[in-house]
């Protein structure tokens, strides 16, 4: 039961968007065994019923086998279109290149830096994913500068964000696994995060960072490989229904 998978359901309303769209964010699975086929994953984001399904990195881990990632986003594109950006472990992996090739093959889109419109429930959305900060902004003001659609930014590292609270309406990310050890009331964000050290702020929620900025973070999915333990601080999958406002 303690890894059991815990199922986060946020919302926010914006006034970019005319109709309900429903995300499913997974963060740092890497490689974990949900069952044949990532069953008990699958049957949680079926249920969600998502409009789209955002990968947030570290699907898969920088060694092994990467069979059980594959089997996830095979069986993620039945449910929604996926969007897949690469985490530090996947970075760090030999196959990298091959990584994202696997992803795109399994019908998969790689975000490597960049920036696309896409239509969600007859939303247009404006989907950046990656790392390289300075990259995307430049693409976004070239491209969609003028745009009033809604700017989400995928993007593994939740310190990042403040790169993006003036172009983006919110960011998804993943990274931390919670803070690996959770005390409930006391150290909601866990104990220790890299690069925001002890007691952290941001490891896993939905914080509105300024009237329209929100950054959601995911606790991650990983129960085995990511080589360490989690306490008070189980699996997410995290849904954001952004709502009409
Ligand atoms: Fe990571």
């Amino acid at each position: 039961m303690y890894n059991k998978i815990e199922v986060t359901r946020y919302a926010k309303s914006s006034n970019r968007i005319k109709s309900k769209i429903t995300i499913a964010l997974i963060a740092d699975l890497h490689c974990s065994d949900y069952g044949r086929n990532q069953f008990n994953l699958v049957k949680l984001i079926k249920k969600g019923s998502p409009d789209i399904i955002l990968l947030a990195g570290d699907i898969f881990h920088h060694f092994g086998k990467r069979q059980k990632g594959h089997e996830l986003i095979k069986e993620a594109v039945k449910i929604a279109p996926v969007f897949y950006i690469a985490g530090n472990h996947e970075k760090k992996n030999p196959d990298y290149f091959e990584i994202l090739n696997e992803v795109k093959f399994l019908g998969g889109f790689v975000l490597d830096n960049e920036v696309v419109e896409t239509v969600v429930n007859d939303n247009a959305l404006i989907l950046a994913g990656g790392d390289k900060s300075a990259i995307m902004k430049s693409r976004l003001r070239e491209y969609f500068g003028n745009s009033g659609h809604f700017k989400l930014m995928l993007n593994h590292y939740p310190e990042n964000y403040r790169d993006f609270t003036d172009d983006f309406d919110m960011m998804m990310s993943g990274h931390l696994h919670g803070g690996q050890i959770r005390i409930p009331y006391i150290m909601p964000n866990g104990i220790y995060a890299q690069k925001q050290g002890l007691f952290p702020k941001y490891t896993g929620n939905a914080y509105d960072i300024t009237d329209k900025f929100t950054l959601v973070v995911s606790r991650g999915i990983s129960v085995r490989r990511s080589g360490r333990f989690r306490v008070f601080n189980r699996p997410e999958l995290v849904f954001m229904d952004i709502l009409p406002g």
